[in-house]
């Protein structure tokens, strides 16, 4: 289920909260983004190196969907920085490497969502100490700062776990900003 991530996440985000503008924090290719604004949301990739959308992918359902050449992301070719959260209602980090502290900050200070998939430590302003689990702290980073988060887990091989922050105008179940 390993190339199905996008797909996956983007079905999860849409049943979870409502068409917003995202910030897709290390967005790659920019798929997610992609797909996401295919469904009304305004998401932007926010990514130190251009890259171009794949030629095609496969649906959930089983289509295969071409991506035109004319197709475009909107795009931020920097390194993310705090105060882009300004522009958006949602951070949104899928394996941002060295960015998962920052977009918890950014969150906190600008009062938006956000939802991480952390993959490693890499690249973050902490130094690992072994008997310190990374996922577990960086969930514990954010309640610190005043945020309650709640966990999920998407059916793909790899790291597949993450957590998002509760409540806010723009989650679906959401009934009152933070
Ligand atoms: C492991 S990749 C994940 C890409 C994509 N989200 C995915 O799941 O395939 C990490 C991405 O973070 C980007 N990146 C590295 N440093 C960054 C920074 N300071 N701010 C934003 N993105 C960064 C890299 O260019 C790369 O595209």
């Amino acid at each position: 289920m390993k190339k199905f991530r996008f797909q996956l996440l983007h079905d999860w985000i849409v049943g979870h909260f409502k068409p917003c503008r995202v910030g897709d924090v290390g967005g790659g290719k920019g798929l997610i983004s992609l797909l996401l604004n295919n469904d009304g949301f305004q998401s932007v990739v926010i990514d130190p190196y251009n890259q171009t959308l794949p030629s095609k992918y496969t649906g959930l359902e089983g289509a295969r969907h071409k991506i035109s050449d004319a197709i475009t992301v909107p795009r931020i070719t920097r390194a993310f920085e705090k105060e882009m959260a300004k522009d958006f209602d949602l951070l949104l980090g899928l394996h941002a490497h060295g960015s998962n502290m920052k977009i918890i900050e950014a969150a906190a200070e600008y009062k938006i969502n956000f939802i991480l998939l952390p993959c490693c430590v890499i690249d973050e302003p902490i130094v690992p100490q072994t008997n310190i689990d990374w996922f577990d702290s960086l969930e514990q980073y954010a309640n610190a700062l005043g945020i309650k988060t709640e966990r999920f887990e998407l059916n793909f091989r790899g790291q597949n776990t993450g957590f998002y922050s509760v409540g806010g105008e723009n989650t679906v179940r959401g009934v009152k900003k933070k």
